[in-house]
């Protein structure tokens, strides 16, 4: 070779090695043509929207616990619309690909109550409130299925896959590590996405995970069912005190005050041995009632048949009963003492809408008989669909898949 050809080859070979290592401008990366649409079996991309955020402010959202503003955020908002060809469905995902710094590595986080996720709407639109009537069936006595399987699984493995697919072609190659954050339905998601989806991700936080849905969503409601069997409605200032009086009998038992029954076995605290006796609520003198410690008995012990058969499990003697507003045993009152049932909305959304199937049940006037059909309806309908009980999870094992999972009782 020559020596001009020497050169001209050395010049080209730095100047492209120079191109190749040169950042691209975050206007150029971040565009709608240049990300590719991904192709995967079963889905159909409708749309993809690439906007190029910088500077941008993420807002402290206090109702989900996100007390901190995040500022100066440099990146690449990416959504991505598709459906599941004859479904019928429309689904959003949204990508956030750093502009700048990228650690390689991918992060999705899952929903809460009816809501899907924060980084996918699971084809019905994320809000705040959680309302289900809007999306659950397609018309009275009918569920939508494509968006039930979409909430209960499918659209959290379509946001991995697709989130994937997106950051391999921002970036120009694949996240080194993927992971999944959630809590309450978010940590079902997570078992789900081990139990189902084992190569989605390496590392799954699972939290509080509302794991046996068809069982204990059905069964948050008992102590309501009891109180409108007995048309009698406790303060909530009652059931704390009851609350009260079982950690104090139970507290030392696990051998620390602390105000936790660390080892409940050991609690048999009877709370009718408290009927008669006086307690104080906001000041006034009070005497318990039989009703509160029927309502208290039935959400520690859990849901009975009609002929007395164990349902499901009920709730730890020291958690909240009442007063806090979401307590399993909620009542609200008037200022002139009359009190009624505050049934946790979840569940009361679960049993219309999908047990149900209609929009103006009345769940306040059901027989024992009728609560034992809920409970059989719930098992059988849907456990299938948004279970999330399997232990074997070996093939998530395989995958080289770690998770971490906590719940309090
Ligand atoms: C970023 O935004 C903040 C607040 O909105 C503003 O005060 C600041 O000047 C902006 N910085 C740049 C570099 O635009
Ligand atoms: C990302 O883009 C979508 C679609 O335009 C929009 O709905 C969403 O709010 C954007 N996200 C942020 C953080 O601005």
């Amino acid at each position: 070779m020559s020596p001009d050809w020497f050169w001209f080859w050395l010049v080209l070979l730095k100047w492209v090695t120079a191109q190749m290592q040169q950042p691209l401008s975050p206007d150029y990366a971040c565009s709608t043509d240049r990300i590719v649409h991904p192709e995967i079996g079963g889905l159909q991309i409708l749309d993809l929207l690439a906007t190029n955020m910088q500077n941008h402010t993420f807002p402290a959202l206090p109702i989900w616990g996100i007390d901190k503003t995040y500022e100066n955020m440099n990146f690449c908002n990416v959504t991505v619309v598709y459906t599941h060809p004859g479904w019928g469905d429309s689904i959003k995902v949204w990508i956030y690909l750093p502009s700048q710094d990228w650690n390689g590595r991918f992060q999705a986080t899952g929903g809460g109550g009816f809501v899907t996720g924060a980084t996918t709407d699971g084809g019905h639109s994320s809000d705040t409130t959680s309302d289900a009537s809007a999306w659950a069936l397609t018309s009275p006595g009918n569920v939508n299925w494509p968006l039930l399987v979409d909430f209960a699984s499918v659209a959290i493995h379509d946001m991995a896959v697709i989130g994937k697919a997106i950051t391999e072609s921002f970036f120009g190659m694949p996240p080194q590590h993927s992971y999944f954050h959630g809590a309450s339905t978010g940590g079902r998601q997570g078992l789900m996405l081990a139990q189902r989806y084992p190569k989605d991700f390496d590392g799954i936080i699972a939290i509080c995970p509302a794991i046996n849905w068809v069982e204990f969503i059905v069964a948050n409601l008992w102590p309501q069912f009891i109180m409108n069997q007995l048309h009698e409605y406790p303060r909530g200032c009652e059931l704390d005190a009851i609350t009260e009086a079982a950690i104090s009998a139970c507290d030392s038992l696990d051998g620390v005050t602390d105000g936790i029954i660390s080892l409940p076995a050991l609690c048999d605290f009877n709370p009718q041995t408290l009927v008669g006796k006086s307690f104080h609520c906001n000041g006034i003198a009070s005497v318990f009632t039989s009703a509160a410690a029927a309502v208290a008995d039935a959400a520690w012990s859990g849901p009975r048949s009609s002929s007395g058969g164990f349902q499901w499990f009920g709730i730890g003697r020291d958690a909240e009963l009442g007063s806090s507003g979401i307590g399993i045993a909620t009542t609200t009152c008037e200022e002139d003492g009359t009190c009624k049932g505050y049934p946790f909305p979840i569940s009361l959304d679960w049993i219309k809408l999908w047990l149900v199937k209609d929009f103006n049940f009345d769940f306040s006037t059901i027989t024992h008989n009728q609560w034992d059909a809920l409970f059989h309806t719930s098992i059988n309908e849907y456990d299938s669909i948004i279970g999330t009980s399997d232990s074997d999870l070996s093939e998530f094992r395989r995958a080289g898949g770690k998770t971490l999972t906590w719940h309090g009782l």
